[in-house]
Formats: structure tokens, C-alpha cells, sequence
């Protein structure tokens, strides 16, 4: 058995502290007392650490293990995005750009990257279907719609998002748009705009982290962005706080140890229409906030804290028990801690002095605008230990809730009186429209992808789920709190055009596309490898762009290279670049054409998120695909001049596509110009509509 480290001091420090010092409740008005104590002046404060930025059209990001010094002593296993000691850079992305975030799995075990907040099509989540196996990359291509707000980040993989949470994977997203960007509003990265997140840990006494699922939900250090005891110096001037909970489990209620006003500029998904003028929030997993706070009267050289004002919250408040170890207890629970102390700096040379009075006009759906309702119910699984949705633990073959896509929903999260949790629906923002703890506060009256559902409350927003309808790939909705989803209070969803249209079998089954090994079956393999030396099929068809293609003209003198698309595989997305460059590199001497399972509509929106430059030709009915027993849609097949077919193959590997440039080479008796293929998609991962699995849908 692992012992705990126990900071005996600390423990005193804070603990007496707490309770001696602290007010009962939460202190209203003066006599909030800071927490700082004769216990926890024993370890010095440490330097706030700024995720470096990350900024452009195309991120590339790596989760890599890595180790970080936070005793004495020896350093602790960790994970980080691009090699960050623990958590990860800030990406930055602009509304309205076509993006594609790469993300590289160096670890040894599967993970995926969900971004958190982004209304994006489900197959680009990276929830639970998008798995990243070691050592392979997954892109991620969309156009940045939501507002300008801090999003986040972070793994998503089956039952393992606490794990791999808990060893630091995770950053943030702040987008920006053209409404926030004219606003005079703290804007320097790191200067007067600083990125929070907290979270806290519990170490073993070798100083690795302590892992044992739910007995680890609370931690007994608090991190701010990595950090124990951070510290940070802000200019004496109007400064902003992107403050994320990104705890297993903990929930914080936030203020500041003088108890000043601060005002509330954002929310999860947005800006507020005017700053909220409040003393203390509750801020719990997942969700975010922005926070302008004005430091000009305070003199350079003081300080103050942000607190969490913790102790005696209501039953169910996460981190309210009173144990200081075991499963339910911490060395944090139940007391007021201090999360950061601010050194008041120097005003910059460009202060902001004034927070705008309005900061945007949301439009935000009404209730007159609902056309279906449902309502979930958080549970304790019978006979259980743990909590699911109406009874049901998450399954990943189990459609829960089929949406038609362009309805405006309302959903009432009705919450049991076992524990509080913090809900959580992937695709949308919504808006809270009632409370039945209280009325909606005025801070959380904005866009929200994450609530806070009381024990024993129901909480009902609106949403609508427009733009983004698959039958085949889900969104999640889900209690934020990891121990909480991976022990399966998560459950899936659908956005589809023609709800009706799902195939349904007998037993009420809908056909589901499984995200599995691209199933090439060795009679698939005979198929494709018996297609050598035989004539290709014939076809001739206009392409998006209105140009006529037929095989004929196409082959007349050179060789084509048809790269068949599975319009949701993110292996035909990954291989879309190397296409191009592929087509560049052989220039005049062959012809790369690409052929989409899509109609026009949709093959056009695929090119947006890849943005190349050869041509596509809509297949919709799979004519074309079917003639050259592509039915994967994951092949790529090269035709010599004259309309043979030198060979299939199966998928867009590097190999495949370095053999594709040397054949071309032979075939149009030119040199080979070299590729650069090192990103190339090593293998086919998934997609395949042909490894359909069958998946029961629940309402
Ligand atoms: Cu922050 Cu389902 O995720
Ligand atoms: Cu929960």
C-alpha cells in the first residue's frame, strides 16, 4: 500500500486556519479573511506559468508523457500537449477560418482530443468514436464558428479521460471575433489578459500523482496552470481573468480575499451583453469564465488573493465533504483556499481604465421558439455504485437521443438528491432558462455548454442544433466531473435531417456506422488486388467545379490517380494534402481526381475543411465508386494512360502514396520528383461504412 504525502505543516496551517480564522459561511460584505497562514508561507510562492500560444489556420499538437518537479526531490510522471510539462499551449483561432488541428498521439495508450465548447461536426469532435492510437495522428478539420470566448481542450478516450486528465493533458481555446476584438477590452496574452485554469492533485509520498479513479476525484494541492502556490504580478489597472475549472471533480466558489467586486464579461460560450457587476461566483468543472478586475486604485507592491470560498456549501457541492482523506475527503475540502496570489505591478503603457457598458447583443432562443422538449434524469444506478442517465450507463453502441437538426430543444436536467454534478452537451451552446434552486443568475445568463446542476435541482436550457447533422457519428452530453463520465454518466446524441430515415430494424435498431479497424477482409483484398491489368470502368461526369471529366479524356495520355473519399473518414480527410502535393509533384505528367460518397452540398463543404486543389466529383448514388469495387470509399486506384488499371490500393499511406509517385514516374517516363510524406496517415483507422454495427436507439 502507497501512503500519501502529508504536508504536515500545511495541513495544520490551513486546517486551523479554516477554522479559526475563516468566517462561518460564506462571508457577504467585509470579513472574507484571506487565506494566507503561518502554514502555507512555509513553501514559497512560485511563478505562474503562461501556456505559450499556438496560432494560425493549421496547430499541430502532440500529447507527450513528460515528467514536472513539484517537491523536493523526484519529479512526477505527466502528460502534456507539445511537450508542455504539464497542460498544454493556448490555441488561438479566428471566427470564421477553416481550421485543421493536428493532433499526434506519443503515448502508449489511445487517447482522443475533444474541443470543448466548438460546434463543429461530430465526426471533428474527438469524443469517445475518434480514437488516436499510439503513435498516430488525427486531424481535425472545421470552420471556427463559435463566438469569442475561452474554450478548452483536453482527451476524451473511453473511460480514460480522468486518467489521462489527472496526469495534466489538456489547454486552452480562445477564440477571437471581429465584435470582441473592437471592444477596449484587456487584451495582452499574459500581460493583462492570463489564462487560468486550476485544478488540484494528490500525490503519493514518492511524489507521483495518485491515481485510483474515484478515491482521486479531490486533490490536496491546488494547481493553478501547474503551478502549487502561484503566484503572478498584474499592472495596476483594469486586468482579465480566463478562469477555467478543469478538476476531476471540485467545484469553486470564487472571490477575491478583500472581497471586491469583480465584473463577469463572459461565459462558457461567449460574452455577456453588459459586465456583471458581482463578489463571488461558482465556477464548476469544465465551465469557464471571463472576469474583468479592476486593480488601478491598488498601489504596485500590494497584493491580494482570488479565493475559493468553499467551506460550508450546501450538501452536494463538490469538495464540500469534511473528510480530509479517503475517497470523499482532501486536504482542500470544505475550506476556503487561496488559488493565486496577485502582486499588484506597474500600470503598462497602455492601461485599460474603463470597462465597456455594453459589451455585445445576444440573441439568444426563446421559449416561444421550442419546438420538442425532453427531460434527463441524473440517477444513481440501481443497485449501484455509480450515477448514468435515466438508468442507462453510457454505451457506446446505444444512441440515446436522436435530434432533427435545425430544432430549437429545451432540456431539463433533473438532478436526484444523491450529489450536485456539472452537465455538459458537446455541439451546442445553450441558455439557461430556469433554475428550481433559485432564480438564473445574472453572470450565467449567457452562452453555456456547461451547467451546474445542484443536488435534488432541475435545470432547463434552450438550444438549437443546426448546422451539423450526421446518421452516423454521435455527440456526447455528459457530467463534467471525469470520475463521474467515465463510470458512465454520459450518454450520446444524433443531429439528423430526417430522424425517420434512421434504418431502424425490427427491434428498433438503427444502423450506426462502428469506429473500428478499417475491416479489409481478405475477400475484399482478392477484390481490390484482381482489379490489376483489368480496363477501368468508364465514367464521365462534370466535377464540382462544372469541368467535364470523363475517363477517356482523363487517361488519353497520362496516368490518373482516382483517390476515393469516405466523406467522413478522417483518413481521406488526413490524406487530402498529400493528394495535392502528390498532383504537384507530378505536375503536367498525371491527374489526381478525387470521388466523394456525397452530393454537391456536402462534397463542397468537405473541400472547405481541406482546401485542395484537385478536382472532386460528387458520387452520391456511389456509381462510380461501386464500378471500381471501391465500396470502402477508402481506396485509391491508378489508371495507366490508355485505361488500364495498374493497381488499388487499399487506403492512402505513406507507402502508398511514395509507390503512387514512383509508378507515375515510370508511367509518364519522367523523373520522380520527392514528396515530403513524413505526416503522411501511416494507415486506414476508420470510417469504413461497410463495418457497420447495429446500435439501439433508447427514446
Ligand atoms: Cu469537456 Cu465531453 O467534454
Ligand atoms: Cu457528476
Amino acid at each position: 500500500m502507497k501512503t500519501r504525502l502529508i504536508w504536515i505543516s500545511l495541513l495544520i496551517g490551513l486546517t486551523s486556519l479554516s477554522l479559526a480564522q475563516a468566517p462561518k459561511g460564506k462571508g457577504k460584505g467585509k470579513g472574507r479573511q484571506p487565506t494566507t497562514g503561518p502554514g502555507e508561507q512555509q513553501r514559497p510562492y512560485q511563478d505562474l506559468w503562461i501556456p505559450p500560444l499556438l496560432t494560425g489556420k493549421n496547430i499541430d499538437l502532440s500529447l507527450d508523457k513528460n515528467r514536472k518537479s513539484f517537491w523536493p526531490g523526484a519529479s512526477t510522471a505527466t502528460y502534456g500537449y507539445d511537450n508542455a510539462a504539464f497542460w498544454g499551449p493556448t490555441v488561438i483561432l479566428n471566427q470564421g477560418d477553416a481550421v485543421n488541428l493536428r493532433v499526434k498521439n506519443n503515448l502508449d495508450e489511445v487517447t482522443t482530443v475533444h474541443w470543448h465548447g466548438l460546434h463543429l461536426p461530430a465526426a471533428m469532435d474527438g469524443g469517445p468514436h475518434q480514437p488516436i492510437k499510439p503513435g498516430d495522428s488525427w486531424t481535425s478539420s472545421f470552420v471556427v464558428k463559435n463566438n469569442a470566448a475561452t474554450y478548452w481542450y483536453h482527451p476524451h478516450p473511453h473511460e480514460m479521460t480522468q486518467k489521462q486528465m489527472t496526469y495534466g493533458a489538456g489547454g486552452l481555446i480562445i477564440i477571437r471575433d471581429l465584435i470582441e476584438s473592437k471592444l477596449a477590452l484587456p487584451r495582452t496574452y499574459g500581460v493583462d489578459d492570463i489564462p487560468l485554469v486550476f485544478t488540484s492533485r494528490r500525490f503519493y509520498s514518492n511524489n507521483e500523482f495518485s491515481f485510483e479513479g474515484d478515491d482521486d476525484k479531490y486533490g490536496d494541492y491546488l494547481l493553478a496552470n501547474g503551478v502549487l502556490d502561484a503566484q503572478v504580478t498584474l499592472p495596476a489597472q483594469f486586468v482579465r481573468l480566463r478562469i477555467l475549472n478543469a478538476e476531476i471533480e471540485r467545484g469553486y466558489d470564487l472571490g477575491f480575499s478583500d472581497n471586491r467586486t469583480f465584473y463577469v464579461i463572459g461565459t462558457d460560450g461567449g460574452l455577456l451583453d453588459k459586465p456583471v457587476p458581482i463578489t463571488g461566483m461558482k465556477l464548476m468543472v469544465g465551465e469557464r469564465v471571463e472576469l474583468l478586475v479592476n486593480l488601478s486604485d491598488d498601489k504596485p507592491g500590494t497584493s491580494l488573493e482570488l479565493v475559493a470560498y468553499n467551506e460550508g456549501q450546501k450538501f452536494g457541492f463538490p469538495g464540500s465533504e469534511p473528510g480530509r482523506g479517503g475517497v470523499n475527503g482532501s486536504l482542500l475540502n470544505n475550506l476556503n483556499f487561496r488559488m493565486l496570489h496577485i502582486n499588484v505591478g506597474p500600470k503598462t503603457s497602455q492601461p485599460i481604465t474603463r470597462i465597456p457598458e455594453v459589451l455585445t447583443h445576444n440573441r439568444f432562443w426563446t421559449e416561444a421558439e421550442v419546438n420538442n422538449r425532453r427531460s434527463l434524469a441524473i440517477y444513481k444506478a440501481r443497485g449501484g455504485s455509480t450515477f448514468s442517465f435515466d438508468y442507462k450507463p453510457f454505451d457506446m453502441h446505444t444512441t440515446n437521443h436522436v435530434v432533427k437538426l435545425g430544432d430549437v430543444e429545451a432540456w431539463t436536467i433533473d438532478n436526484d438528491r444523491t450529489f450536485g454534478h456539472s452537465f455538459h452537451i458537446h455541439d451546442v451552446q445553450f441558455k439557461i432558462i430556469s433554475r428550481s434552486d433559485g432564480p438564473v443568475p445574472a453572470y450565467e445568463q449567457g452562452w453555456k455548454d456547461t451547467l451546474y446542476a445542484p443536488s435534488g435541482s432541475r435545470v432547463t436550457f434552450i438550444a438549437k442544433f443546426e448546422d451539423y447533422a450526421s446518421n452516423t457519428d454521435a455527440f456526447m452530453y455528459h457530467c463534467h466531473m471525469a470520475n463521474h463520465e467515465d463510470s458512465g454518466l454520459m450518454g450520446q446524441f444524433l443531429v439528423s435531417k430526417d430522424p425517420s430515415a434512421l434504418k431502424r430494424n425490427s427491434a428498433g435498431v438503427i444502423e450506426f456506422r462502428q469506429k473500428v479497424e478499417h475491416p479489409l477482409t481478405p475477400s475484399m483484398m482478392s477484390k481490390i488486388e484482381r482489379q490489376a491489368a483489368t480496363p477501368a470502368p468508364a465514367f464521365a461526369k462534370t466535377d464540382l467545379k462544372g469541368n467535364a471529366l470523363s475517363l477517356a479524356a482523363l487517361t488519353a495520355t497520362k496516368p490518373l490517380v482516382l483517390y476515393f473519399i469516405e466523406r467522413e473518414c478522417p483518413c481521406a480527410r488526413d490524406a487530402a494534402p498529400f493528394m495535392d502535393q502528390l498532383q504537384a509533384a507530378c505536375g503536367d505528367n498525371c491527374t489526381v481526381v478525387g470521388v466523394i460518397n456525397a452530393g454537391t452540398e456536402v462534397a463542397n463543404a468537405w473541400i472547405q475543411t481541406v482546401g485542395n486543389r484537385f478536382p472532386i466529383l460528387a458520387d452520391p448514388d456511389c456509381s462510380i465508386i461501386r464500378a471500381y469495387g471501391a465500396e470502402c470509399a477508402a481506396y485509391t486506384t491508378l489508371v495507366a494512360p490508355g485505361g488500364t488499371i495498374v493497381k488499388t490500393y487499399p487506403g492512402y499511406s505513406a507507402e502508398t502514396l511514395k509507390e503512387l509517385s514512383a509508378q507515375i514516374a515510370r508511367l509518364s517516363r519522367s523523373a520522380e520528383r520527392p514528396m515530403k510524406l513524413d505526416n503522411a496517415p501511416q494507415h486506414l483507422v476508420v470510417g469504413c461504412p461497410l463495418g457497420r454495427a447495429s446500435i439501439t436507439v433508447s427514446n
